[in-house]
């Protein structure tokens, strides 16, 4: 039995072992053990595939797999077997890559080959660009790969990090753009074209880190929302040199020329996004919930680790990027509730309660807004906004949470008259979106009881709230 073969035969026996109650309600998760990047999102022979870096035989990261799922509406997946597993000389993981339909009109993955053998300072470490054309089912790895290696990159530009193609094609020819550490040891991403997607030449390096960003670039993503282009990197070790942005591992965004990046999720666990265009030309991302930093911070009992993003629509915005949760939510609704009140003292409001939901909720007039929520007695989640400072604060601190991992995101967002929420809570995490998605949020909540599930409300204004209930209760 070939690796595929037996992964294939491994998760189809152990993702039965975990039942739907164990898992978020309307997030992805691995079929069974561990799960990074989202990979090869695209749309082929009538369905939505999405894939994503995998480990089925543990909860933790090691060799790397891709996983696979396919969708008609984005909302409701079905497993697919897993669709690469690393069984070549010239690889030892199958890294992050992306989808396309090639003109042949096969289903094209295109990923980095990781290689690496041995360790400190007997590390052999390279990474290559391969191709695996399939049929949305199966896949074949291109018995000429790899297609890219340390001869395409720039002078002494490192092989060891270049990784993560992101493919397009554009009048009549296929580009993509990589990740790579170029000879000043900082993260760039480079842009390569082809006329067949077999054939690859180094065009330019399209971004290069001057060391405001971070260290080392990865999955890095490069489309059009509305006729602006725009630049998307995972940046690792960044510094908090501005008070909008997050320190750590995190998703930057630059629009057109700009220098000046936008942080795409400045909550606690979001990196490695991935975008693609729908047949009625939404440009959706999902990311993976989690960053590399809290990565190995996983619950002994946990039997999955690592979740999908709800996929988010984004918009540009007078140069900013908006980002909101996929209409296609609404189809998951149960029950609706909505409650006004003047004055909220802190208390919780009836019906206003749950642990699966879609809730958006407007002040007027604040000086203050505070929330609690996926709560019980002394466990909460809590997002404060203050609005002379234009100040976020998102505390997990009482979370439940065992391991010491970042609990405070305090962000700068300017002051809003009316400031406006919305909450995608779903079990094991949270996404926020603040006004109208111009500022996102995201958080796992692996060890919050389930029960935890009130939610309680400050604020010296008049505030509206609409619950959206996603679980049946
Ligand atoms: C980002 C990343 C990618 C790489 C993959 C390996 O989380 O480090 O750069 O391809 O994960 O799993």
């Amino acid at each position: 039995m070939n690796s595929l073969e037996k992964a294939r035969e491994y998760e189809e026996k152990h993702r039965k072992e975990i039942t739907a109650g164990e898992r978020p309600l309307f997030h992805l998760t691995a079929a069974t053990g561990w799960l990074n990047d989202p990979n090869g999102f695209s749309y082929y022979n009538g369905k939505y595939h999405l894939f994503y870096q995998y480990n089925p035989y543990s909860t933790r990261w090691d060799a790397m797999h891709w996983g696979h799922w396919t969708s008609s509406d984005l909302i409701d997946w079905d497993y697919e077997k897993a669709a690469l597993a690393p069984d070549k000389d010239y690889e030892t993981g199958c890294f992050s890559g992306s989808a396309i339909t090639d003109k042949n009109g096969r289903h094209l993955l295109i990923y980095t080959a990781h290689n690496e053998h041995g360790k400190g300072d007997d590390i052999f470490r390279e990474e290559t660009q391969c191709l695996a054309f399939g049929d949305g089912e199966n896949y074949e790895k291109y018995e000429a790969n790899p297609i890219l290696t340390a001869k395409d990159m720039p002078e002494g530009a490192d092989n060891g990090d270049f990784r993560d193609p992101k493919i397009w094609y554009e009048d009549g020819r296929y580009y993509c753009v990589i990740a790579a550490r170029l000879k000043s040891g900082y993260g760039a991403v480079l842009r390569y074209e082809s006329e067949d997607a077999l054939h690859w030449t180094y065009k330019d390096t399209l971004k290069a880190n001057d060391g405001r960003w971070g260290k080392m670039w990865e999955c890095p993503d490069y489309f059009t929302l509305n006729g602006e282009r725009v630049l998307s990197i995972s940046v690792m070790n960044m510094k908090r040199t501005d008070a909008r942005y997050r320190n750590g591992n995190c998703v930057m965004a630059f629009v057109g020329n700009s220098n000046d990046a936008q942080p795409l999720d400045v909550g606690f666990d979001y990196y490695a996004p991935q975008t693609m265009l729908t047949e009625d030309g939404r440009r959706i991302v999902i990311g993976w919930m989690q960053t590399p930093e809290s990565g190995g911070c996983i619950p002994e009992e946990q039997k999955w680790f690592g979740q999908m993003s709800f996929p988010r629509e984004m918009t540009l915005k007078e140069g900013r990027i908006y980002q909101q949760p996929i209409k296609e939510i609404e189809t998951l609704y149960k029950e609706t509730v909505s409650k006004s009140v003047e004055k909220a003292d802190g208390k919780s409001i009836s019906g206003i309660s749950g642990r699966a939901v879609d809730m958006t909720v407007e002040t007027h007039n604040a000086s203050f807004y505070k929330m609690k929520f996926a709560m019980k007695a002394d466990i909460f989640v809590s997002l404060s906004y203050d609005k002379e400072n234009g100040y976020l604060l998102l505390d997990r601190s009482n979370s439940g949470r065992s391991s010491a991992i970042c609990d405070y995101r305090r962000v700068q967002i300017g002051r809003y008259d009316d400031f406006k929420l919305r909450l995608l809570l779903d079990r094991y995490s949270f996404e926020i979106f603040i006004n109208d998605g111009e500022h996102v949020l995201s958080g796992t909540l692996y060890e919050t009881p389930l029960y935890a599930e009130d939610m309680s409300f400050s604020s010296d204004g008049s505030i509206d709230i609409v619950l959206n209930r996603i679980d049946s209760e």
